[in-house]
């Protein structure tokens, strides 16, 4: 059996140059944090983008990204600035990204970026197709490169290849509207096995193929006349023990060692006086809902005035797609919302609200995990959502309450969250009062019921569960061939 070859848009790493020389951060995002323990075990190599310019990287520094990535298992695929502007936030990030999410009054029709689009895609193909060899199977991955399965078969027919879609697929109502549909649905169907977060987006999928190009669905087969294409849902997981034992080893520190965060949160300070802890963490996102969850948090607080001074609401928002105006209005929204209300509400002992626009370390994010009493999780679209996952596996003593958005594909497994939908205020703000009120025994209940599931279907299983299934679709094409 020959090598795995994993191909996205971005790495795992993210190489950033200061005084001309190199650094390196580990990618933030679901795809990237879910995926590389499957990368880092088996045997594989992983194609994707730096998240730099080519221009930005200096020649004589050329050579040492190549090797920095290469110490990782991955290698690098160039991208000009003009290619990241009209491909990036172009096509991918202000077209198929918000209408993926629902958000169609955010989505443009660009024939310009979708030119761009299919021209990345096709140097990403060339990528595989240079380190392809016999017995390779490739594992291309999310909405920046749903051409690439077809670009990629039409050059090498036999090749086993997988595509896993990491944001909702729309309802056909919605992808309809897309004017390159067909080509879309065509380049997808290049795999021979496409995966899916939930049923829900299968079926979408399956409908739209069926509605767009009149191919007969048999199940969730695809019956394309020379060849059946399989779609199936596969629900992502996390790295359950490295989060778990993450939080262990957090837990067992002397409880005097006050931890960096801790000491900027004044922790000890707060828990003291019976104040809680409300998280929330997420990439900075119009997807996500985090204006209207500062909006409920404040709305609770007027509701709940007994509240006052006895919560706090840590929000913690990574940088994201910062050229895209949308991301740029929505930066400047949070960032006055949260002034809003911490100049309403705020005392002298007491800010309601402690917002942090930044990236974290893994540490800190085990920390802040394991230090608070609610995580508050509200997006308005989500496909998984990971965070809900990995702070559930960091309750190590089973206590804590998870807030989620039944509109994030992770809702579907993770039933014994108080699931809220984001648009009702009300529904929010009595959750929040709830979840601070709830009972140890019942948060206890909630947390093991939805631990074990999260240990069985961790992202080792996700990975082996596609692969194999993967495997198993193209020996079947392959058996009946010859017959
Ligand atoms: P998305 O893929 O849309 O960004 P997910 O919730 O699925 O959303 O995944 C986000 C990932 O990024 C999680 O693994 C989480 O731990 C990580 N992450 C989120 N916020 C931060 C942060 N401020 N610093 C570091 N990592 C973060
Ligand atoms: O959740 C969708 C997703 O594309 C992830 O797959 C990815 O990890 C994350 O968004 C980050 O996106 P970007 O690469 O644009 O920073």
């Amino acid at each position: 059996m020959g090598k795995t070859i994993i191909i996205s848009n971005r790495l795992p790493l993210q190489i950033n140059i200061s005084e001309n020389d190199l650094e390196v951060s580990p990618s933030v995002g679901g795809l990237a944090t879910g995926l590389k323990s499957f990368h880092q075990e088996g045997d594989s190599i992983w194609i994707g983008w730096t998240g730099l310019a080519s221009e930005e990287i200096p020649e004589n520094l050329k050579p040492k990204v190549l090797e920095k990535a290469k110490s990782q298992g991955c290698i690098p695929v160039d991208l000009t600035s003009e290619e990241i502007e009209k491909f990036y936030y172009g096509f991918s990030n202000r077209t198929i990204w918000p209408l993926f999410h629902y958000f169609m009054e955010y989505t443009e029709f660009d024939a310009e970026h979708w030119e761009a689009y299919k021209q990345v895609n096709q140097k990403y193909a060339d990528a595989v197709i240079e380190k392809l060899e016999d017995g390779d199977t490739v594992w291309v991955h999310d909405y920046q490169l749903l051409l690439l399965p077809a670009l990629i078969r039409k050059e090498k027919p036999k090749v086993t290849i997988g595509f896993f879609n990491h944001i909702p697929f729309p309802s056909y109502e919605v992808f309809r509207t897309l004017p390159w549909r067909e080509e879309i649905l065509r380049g997808m169907l290049g795999a021979d096995l496409l995966g899916f977060h939930t049923y829900d987006y299968e079926r979408h999928f399956l409908r739209s193929v069926n509605r767009i190009l009149h191919y007969d669905i048999n199940f969730n087969a695809v019956n394309k006349g020379n060849r059946i294409v399989k779609a199936d849902s596969f629900p992502m997981g996390i790295d359950y023990n490295k989060f778990r034992n993450s939080a262990l080893e957090h837990k067992s520190q002397p409880k005097s060692e006050t931890t960096d965060i801790q000491k900027k949160l004044d922790y000890h300070k707060y828990v003291s006086k019976g104040t809680k802890l409300i998280i929330s963490i997420d990439r900075l996102d119009y997807t996500k809902g985090i204006a209207n969850r500062i909006r409920a948090f404040g709305y609770f607080l007027e509701k709940y005035p007994e509240y006052q001074e006895n919560v706090r609401l840590i929000m913690l928002a990574v940088p994201s797609r910062t050229n895209v105006p949308q991301y740029q209005l929505l930066k400047k929204e949070i960032d006055e919302l949260v002034g809003r209300i911490n100049g309403k509400f705020a005392t002298v002992n007491w800010t309601p609200i402690w917002y942090f626009y930044r990236s974290m370390p893994f540490d800190n994010l085990i920390d802040l995990y394991t230090s608070s009493d609610v995580a508050l999780i509200t997006p308005v679209r989500d496909g998984m959502n990971l965070v809900a996952k990995e702070y559930i596996a960091t309750r190590t003593d089973n206590t804590g309450v998870l807030i989620l958005s039944e509109m994030a594909g992770a809702a579907q497994e993770l039933s014994e969250a108080l699931l809220i939908n984001p648009n009702n205020f009300e529904q929010i703000v009595d959750s929040i009062k709830y979840a601070l009120e709830m009972p140890e025994e019942e948060q206890i209940r909630r947390n093991k019921i939805m631990q074990k599931r999260l240990r069985r279907y961790s992202v080792e299983k996700w990975a082996k569960d596609f692969m194999t299934n993967l495997r198993e679709t193209t020996w079947t094409r392959k058996t009946f061939r010859t017959l």
